[in-house]
């Protein structure tokens, strides 16, 4: 069975009333699609990890349509309030604590005194504004599997599970968001994503904490991840007989013309444009039948940051942990 897709154009009171009957609707973000549910309503968060075949111990990004709306729901101090009133609506996620006294249900945090908050423009921050409520919303793939960036490939992970997929083409950034958690005087990145970590710490004027600390903050940040069918190979300099390329900017790996299908990020070298094309790209190479992926290197700098980590989970072995996301 396939869900039915509408363009966002007109999907807005079909959405809305799937949403206040607990149902859950794939929509689009400015990042990729999320699967969204009603993140008050206890059986509509339960039917998103059951779609996704996601463990309940991950927690969910509750997603608001205003500052407002986030107050209810997480503790904000000045420099959290600094940090949304800069990059929301945008590809900013914000780990804060949990207020007391939310109605968010506790599936949503996996029972965490903390709380993962993000304002998305677009359709979703229209449909949120009509709801009234936040929206719970991982991204709308299967565990484990390559996050979505068009309406056609959520219907092609999760469209048998799922009633309604909204459309609103491409996603424009491409990457997930990037998470950031917030303590007294300190900020750590839990995951790379859409907004630069540069961009943050100018914003915040203090550096970045990464790495190491307390353990796994993200608990969806496992090594395998994001993971193809195809074997993937990073840092290629050279294309290995079968192998598909993923390529990036304007000078190949030897023996490109022999790949067995080939993509390019960006001719010009451009993170942006890059990070816009991965998912959707690692999805191509895959459907190609290669039984590996050779991947140019790709610059680490600005947005690079994220899609390498993209790229080495994509790469990560694919026994030794279960994949969580
Ligand atoms: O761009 C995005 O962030 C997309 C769109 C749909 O908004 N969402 C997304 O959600 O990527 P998801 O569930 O695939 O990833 C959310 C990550 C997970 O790794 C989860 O463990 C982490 O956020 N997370 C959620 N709540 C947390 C919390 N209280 N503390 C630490 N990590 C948290
Ligand atoms: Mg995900």
């Amino acid at each position: 069975m396939k869900a039915e897709i509408l363009p966002a154009s007109e999907a807005m009171e079909r959405a809305l009333a799937l949403l206040r009957a607990g149902e859950v609707v794939a929509i689009p973000t400015e990042t990729v699609y999320g699967l969204a549910g009603d993140a008050t309503n206890g059986l509509a968060v339960a039917k998103i990890f059951e779609a996704k075949g996601r463990p309940r111990f991950n927690p969910l990004i509750a997603h608001v349509a205003s500052l407002e709306m986030a107050q209810r729901v997480g503790r904000f101090d000045p420099l959290s309030r600094k940090l949304a009133e800069t990059f929301w609506p945008g590809p900013l996620t914000l780990v804060l604590p949990l207020q007391p006294d939310t109605d968010i249900h506790p599936l949503v945090t996996a029972g965490l005194d903390t709380i993962a908050l993000r304002m998305p423009r677009g359709f979703g921050a229209a449909l949120i504004g009509r709801l009234g409520r936040p929206l719970a919303a991982p991204s709308a793939n299967s565990s484990g599997r390559i996050s979505p960036t068009s309406a056609q490939a959520v219907q092609s992970d999760l469209g048998g599970k799922i009633r309604l997929i909204v459309d609103a083409g491409s996603t424009a950034v491409g990457l997930e968001s990037t998470i950031v958690k917030v303590g007294q005087d300190s900020l750590r990145l839990l995951r790379p994503g859409g907004v630069p970590a540069s961009e943050i710490e100018a914003a915040a004027g203090m550096p970045l904490e990464r790495g190491g600390g307390d353990g796994i903050q993200a608990p969806g940040m496992m090594a395998s991840h994001y993971a193809p069918g195809a074997a993937v190979r990073l840092n290629a300099r050279s294309v290995g007989k079968g192998e598909a390329l993923l390529a990036f900017g304007p000078d190949r790996a030897k023996g490109w013309e022999e790949a067995v299908a080939m993509r390019n990020l960006s001719p010009a070298g451009d993170l942006r444009e890059a990070a816009a094309n991965l998912f959707s790209f690692l999805r191509e190479l895959d459907d190609s039948g290669a039984s590996s992926i050779a991947v140019e290197p790709v610059p680490v700098d600005g947005l690079g940051e994220a899609i390498n980590d993209r790229l080495t989970r994509a790469a990560a072995p694919r026994d030794k942990l279960p994949a969580p996301d």
